[in-house]
């Protein structure tokens, strides 16, 4: 099992867009995937179609076994029309309780332990996390492999994603500690990217100067994206042939090569 995060401390980059669909198009390629709403708004657990209850609190404060806890995800929901899905999905579904988790979890590695114990059933755990930081962000830090970064070529995107790197780096020293391995930095994902803007443009080169290859191959703005999820549907069964499925794809490439390294 690999456990990847997506995180951003600046809003409205698309970590939700990306966690839910790296989620649905691994799970169309044949993976067994739990994708785990971290994020008190609910929108990756409303985006598969899910109610938004306390799934994540009820696992993490009052102790529920996955099975009350997993909602599985329909393959009508986001699989490609005529293909046939190959794996499975399942959401842990996310509400505003999840807001207090932190104050009711003393332990840090409750993360940990409990999706441990999807160890052997799942292959891939995807989270989608809130831009405010928490101490519920520091406890998916203990619980992850790598982080998958989605960043505007904004400034203010920018300085989201350097804060976010600063906190991995505490976090990495508090790993090291308990004898954990590093959390790798998957890719960094430029989103919403306009070629015709200037700024982008500057920004994507500083963006690939500082990273190199970890940034990967942008995401275009496009409007399918909104598009789709004003009628409830992934872009995968929307727009399957579009620009936007496109872009999805090469990163859905890159996450598949990233996890069989
Ligand atoms: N490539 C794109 N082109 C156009 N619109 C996009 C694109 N990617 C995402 N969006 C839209 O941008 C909005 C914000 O995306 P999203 O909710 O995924 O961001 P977020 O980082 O999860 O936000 P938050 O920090 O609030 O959780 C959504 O309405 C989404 O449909
Ligand atoms: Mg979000």
């Amino acid at each position: 099992m690999k456990t990847i995060t997506l995180v951003n401390e600046k809003g409205g980059v698309g970590k939700t867009t990306l966690a839910v669909h790296i989620a649905a198009g691994l799970a169309i390629r044949g993976y067994k995937v739990v994708l785990a709403d971290a994020d008190p708004q609910g929108h990756a657990t409303v985006s598969l179609g899910a109610k938004k209850e306390p799934g994540l609190y009820d696992l993490l404060v009052r102790g529920a076994p996955f099975r009350d806890v997993l909602r599985p995800v329909s393959p009508d929901r986001f699989g490609v029309p005529g293909y046939p899905v190959k794996g499975q999905l399942y959401i842990v579904p996310s509400n505003v309780e999840t807001r207090s988790i932190p104050i009711q979890i003393s332990d840090a590695f409750a993360v940990v332990d409990r999706f441990r114990e999807l160890q052997d059933l799942v292959d891939v755990v995807i989270f989608d996390t809130s831009p405010t930081p928490s101490l519920l962000h520091g406890s998916i830090y203990l619980a992850t492999d790598s982080i998958i970064y989605p960043t505007k070529c904004e400034f203010l995107s920018f300085d989201g994603l350097v804060e976010s790197f600063t906190h991995r780096e505490m976090m990495q020293q508090t790993r090291e500690r308990w004898g954990l391995s590093e959390i790798g930095v998957m890719g960094i994902v430029p989103t919403m990217f306009r070629a015709s803007t200037l700024v982008h443009q500057e920004n994507l080169n500083k963006l690939r100067a500082k990273y190199g290859d970890l940034v990967w191959p942008e995401m275009y703005m496009r409007t399918v994206w909104p598009e789709a999820s004003t009628v409830g549907q992934l872009v995968f069964r929307f727009a399957p042939q579009s620009g936007a499925a496109r872009d999805l794809w090469n990163i859905i490439d890159r996450v598949e090569s990233e996890l069989n390294r």
